[in-house]
């Protein structure tokens, strides 16, 4: 049987017993924030199990995408899969353990006429119920085995969820296949002598859970409300078994993509393990990976996207070891959609756009593999080569003579004649070195020998230890995932420092967060929020702009006072508020509270200005805010006003953005996710998955069909549900955030279309609207933009942003077509001639120019420095192109030298330096050298060992620079 008709008779045998068959859900679990993938058929159905939701039928079936990312680095082994399908069928509170064993061993033996004598049973320890169930279904006793809840017990799919314990059936390659032992059954752990393999004369085929529990994150159990069946079998495994293949590589499933790798390769499959490894591992990630790009995911640094982007850049990196230099991963999702889209469709409908993200992250990995990779080489050689005099001088006389020694003859000592990449590797590896050993006399000379100690610790691990800064300097410049530096480290004999990575990561979030935190980067802040112990604050923002409420809390950097006078900053927090603090992309609002006092000439007696709102912890909204006049107190009733023009111009934004989000997705396609969001009063920012630029047609058709949603001023309606009932019932939501126990769901529609179809759009959103569309004016997009493999930009204009720049844009035109002297439709053409003309002079120039710069040449000093010729001087050009273009030329005469070339352009000096290739083989680096010189004249610079090219203030220097730059190679050369 082929994969595809054991998936179909699986589906039509479990319709027969009264199963309804369910279509697979996405590999996004939609309506669990708290998976990252779906990883079991019961994913989707979790409500029905717990009760929270009736299922359309208590008995269910299907197939199931699903994603495992544990076994990502074993993938290539024969064994291992991130993605399968699972055939599933479900009981929910139906039947129980006696049908379901019944079912399963009915379907095994007599449709997929497995032989008896090869199946044996498993059950959880003291499940004799199930136990008696195989039995008297033909079983014998001695082909049943007891596990405990390491085996046998499944669940839950995430943090929390059903469980139970669980049955399964395994497969019996035979007694000659496996480890020997008299004793040898499912689940073998016996490792056969003088190999680190696996007994593996069985297979498991089919999992049965009993669910019947339902776990918290805290680990308790509670009973479900009732007993219920979940089983699985995976199809891949079940293929192999059928069409007796020691493994699923070697089933239909996978044939035509390895054959398809191996074709693209050269190599042939099944000669030699490494090769096989490698190809294995492309089959099996460019298909995971056209799944998950089909299903919305496209490569991050976080999240699903992150683990999307750790297949592609694996499946890359094997590729290469297959001898795959240039664009390869495409061509074989080309394949899997071939292959797979007859069962999937969404496959061939988004398979543009999933070629198109993997040829963009092939692209924009590939440059920084090679380089990253002799990085990594760099600081593995260097410690190759340093490593055992590293560990004798330390390990046994660690005197001050020893360091000592150490400085002289490993620290920045460099390999020569090897690339400018691994010579940077190796001067990181000698850096972390040199680290080390100054922990030492650093320790020894303030007498602190526990310092010392450590480092010690750390120079005799070194030699065969890559450490976190290494890693996350790899990660940082070259993304590659640390689980990829690991791997290769691995294969060189090095281990890698994991949690030295992970504290390089988070000192890097820190950073960031230091970066963009409000409280001036003091964490302990959010502390305070805590400390305050107030009740969270009661938001009425949506039905009103203006609430009288009372002053509850208020901070002066980060502490409570009781009161503060004019012209403080303090953040204030009120009992009730109608401000929106910041979420979901929509900025916090601003505007006013005032304190009245009746007796002052004006009613009021202070007022304070909020600058912005913001939520720092669930629940709670702070107002930062500037006291304008008067003095504000605890306990004080105030007036709190939103700035209501602010507001109107915020929430006709994102308005407009939930009507662009549907447009969006009409247009281009269901692809079209969301993948962040920015609504400001002045704009709107959209981000989303689409692989092409907008055509102008399609900008066009969006633009006006957006507007002609808002021109018929249709209802914006919200209510509050629960966050898995509005995605069930459609909604879209944004995947990224994290939604509390009830939602708001904001649909634009009918009034009357609480149906569903009738909307144009159905957002789950904690944002500000309007009633009607028709709020939103007019919507303009300003600029449409990629910002990222797979990943579009969108910004637009309304309401009265919108109506000021047409205004202001139609001025412009009428000025500029006075300043031409012709009408306003007649520009086009002006500006054609005019551009013509600019075009011919700028030729003209150039030539001028060039003939000029040839002259100069002639006149131009050549230098000899040992046998390398060096080329130097000043010359006048009026671009850095023309410079360029001079070293070239220069180039192409001398054959083998160095160029040093300098001028003064404007206000500035530039300057390049060129080697020819021979040179840059001896190790001379253009770049390095040029952004030393570069400093003489007060600027900067860099560049490829080829070409360097920098700038400097200072043009009186540009000389000095310039001999800098002799002199440099002059010390260079001497070096060599
Ligand atoms: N949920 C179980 C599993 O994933 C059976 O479907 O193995």
């Amino acid at each position: 049987m082929t994969g595809n008709e054991i998936r179909e008779a699986y589906l039509k045998y479990f319709q027969e017993k009264g199963h309804l068959r369910m279509p697979s859900s996405s590999l996004i679990p939609a309506a669990d924030p708290t998976l990252l993938l779906t990883n079991a058929g019961m994913v989707q159905f979790k409500p029905y199990f717990t009760g929270e939701m009736d299922p359309p039928n208590r008995r269910l079936t299907s197939a199931q995408k699903c994603f495992r990312t544990t076994d990502i680095d074993s993938v290539g082994d024969s064994t291992h899969l991130t993605f399968f399908e699972m055939m599933v069928n479900f009981s929910i509170g139906d039947y129980f353990k006696e049908d379901a064993i019944k079912f399963a061993w009915e379907f095994v033996t007599d449709i997929l006429g497995l032989p008896k004598e090869s199946l044996w049973a498993s059950v959880f320890v003291d499940d004799d119920e199930a136990h008696s169930y195989w039995v008297s279904t033909g079983v014998p006793a001695e082909r049943i085995r007891r596990f405990g809840e390491g085996d046998n017990f499944w669940g839950p799919a995430g943090d929390e969820g059903p469980c139970g314990p669980c049955s399964e059936i395994h497969y019996d390659f035979g007694f000659d296949l496996g480890c020997g032992q008299s004793d040898c059954g499912p689940n073998c752990d016996y490792i056969v002598p003088g190999t680190n393999q696996q007994c593996n004369r069985f297979i498991e085929l089919w999992n049965l859970v009993f669910m019947q529990f339902y776990q918290a994150p805290d680990g308790s159990r509670v009973p479900l409300p009732s007993p219920n069946i979940d089983t699985g079998m995976g199809l891949e495994r079940a293929a192999a078994i059928l069409q007796g293949k020691s493994n699923v590589y070697d089933t239909d499933i996978f044939t035509p993509l390895i054959r398809k790798v191996s074709e693209v390769c050269g190599r042939d499959y099944g000669l030699d393990d490494e090769i096989d490894y490698g190809i294995r591992v492309v089959a099996e990630h460019a298909r995971s990976a056209t799944f998950l790009i089909s299903d919305g995911v496209v490569p991050s640094n976080d999240g699903r996207g992150y683990v999307l982007r750790r297949l592609l850049r694996r499946a890359i990196r094997y590729g290469r070891k297959l001898g795959l230099e240039s664009q390869f991963l495409s061509r074989i999702a080309d394949t899997v959609v071939d292959v797979m889209g007859g069962q999937y469709s969404d496959l061939k409908e988004r398979q543009p756009f999933i070629l198109r993200v993997i040829s963009l992250e092939e692209d924009r990995f590939s440059e920084a593999f090679a380089r990253g990779n002799l990085i990594l080489k760099g600081m593995l050689d260097y410690r190759a080569r340093h490593g055992s005099y590293v560990l004798d001088i330390c390990s046994e006389k660690k005197n001050d003579l020893a360091i000592e020694g150490l400085f002289n003859e490993v620290i920045e000592v460099f390999e020569q004649g090897v690339t400018a990449y691994e010579q940077e590797g190796q001067a990181l590896a000698s850096k972390i070195l040199l680290g080390f050993t100054t922990g030492i006399v650093g320790g020894r000379e303030s007498g602190d020998e526990n310092a010392e100690q450590e480092a010690l610790d750390n120079i005799l691990a070194w030699p065969t230890l890559l450490t976190g800064g290494e890693e996350f300097y790899l990660y940082d410049t070259y993304g590659f995932p640390p689980e990829l530096t690991a791997e290769i480290a691995k294969e060189h004999g090095f281990k890698v420092d994991v949690d030295g990575f992970e504290r390089e990561m988070e000192i890097q979030r820190l950073r960031a967060r230091t970066a963009s935190a409000r409280f001036g980067g003091d964490f302990d802040a959010i502390n305070t929020y805590h400390g305050l112990g107030l009740e969270s604050t009661l938001f009425s923002g949506y039905e009103t702009l203006n609430v009288s409420t009372v002053v509850v809390g208020l901070l002066v950097n980060g502490e409570q006072v009781g009161s503060v006078n004019v012209g403080s900053e303090v953040e204030v927090l009120l009992k009730e508020t109608p401000f929106y603090a910041e979420m979901g992309g929509q900025v916090g609002d601003t505007g006013q509270i005032m304190s009245r006092n009746d007796s002052a000439s004006d009613g009021i007696s202070s007022t304070v200005i909020v600058r912005d709102t913001y939520s720092p912890i669930a629940g709670l909204i702070v107002h930062s805010s500037v006291v304008e006049n008067g003095s504000i107190s605890l306990g004080d009733l105030v007036e709190a006003n939103v700035d209501l023009r602010r507001r109107q111009d915020t929430t006709r934004n994102h308005t407009a953005t939930h009507i662009l989000h549907a447009v969006l997705r009409n247009v281009l396609g269901g692809h079209v996710r969301q993948h962040g969001s920015l609504v400001t009063p002045d704009r709107l920012r959209f981000d989303f998955s689409h692989i092409a630029p907008l055509s102008p047609e399609e900008l066009k058709k969006i633009e006006q069909t957006a507007n002609e949603h808002i021109r018929a001023n249709l209802a914006v309606m919200y209510h509050e549900t629960t966050y898995r009932d509005a995605v069930e019932k459609g909604a879209l939501a944004f995947f990224g955030d994290r939604y509390g126990d009830s939602v708001r769901v904001v649909q634009v529609g009918s009034e009357d279309g609480l149906s569903g179809s009738d909307n144009v759009s159905v957002e789950v959103c904690g944002g500000t609207h309007g009633h009607y569309t028709g709020d939103v004016g007019l919507c303009h997009i300003v600029s449409e933009i990629g910002i990222g493999a797979g990943l579009r930009r969108i910004e637009a204009v309304t309401g009265r942003a919108a109506e000021e720049l047409m205004a202001g844009n139609s001025a412009l035109l009428v000025d500029i077509a006075k300043r031409l002297q012709v009408p306003v439709d007649q520009l086009g053409s002006r500006l054609d001639g005019l551009l013509e003309q600019v075009e011919d002079v700028g030729r003209l120039a150039a030539g001028l120019e060039r003939d000029l710069v040839k002259r100069q040449l002639s006149e131009i000093s050549h230098l000899s420095i040992g046998e390398i010729m060096v080329t130097h001087g000043r010359l006048t050009v009026t671009t850095v192109d023309m410079l360029r273009e001079a070293g070239d030329w220069i180039k192409n005469e001398i054959k083998t030298g160095i160029i040093i070339l300098g001028t003064v352009v404007g206000d500035g000096a530039s300057m390049i330096i060129m080697a020819t290739d021979d040179i840059v083989r001896q190790g001379f680096h253009s770049g390095n050298v040029v952004k030393e010189a570069a400093r003489v004249m007060g600027g900067g610079g860099g560049g490829r060992p080829e070409l360097g090219q920098a700038g400097g203030r200072d043009i009186q220097k540009l000389e000095n620079a310039l001999e800098s730059a002799v002199e440099q190679v002059r010390k260079w050369k001497e070096k060599l």
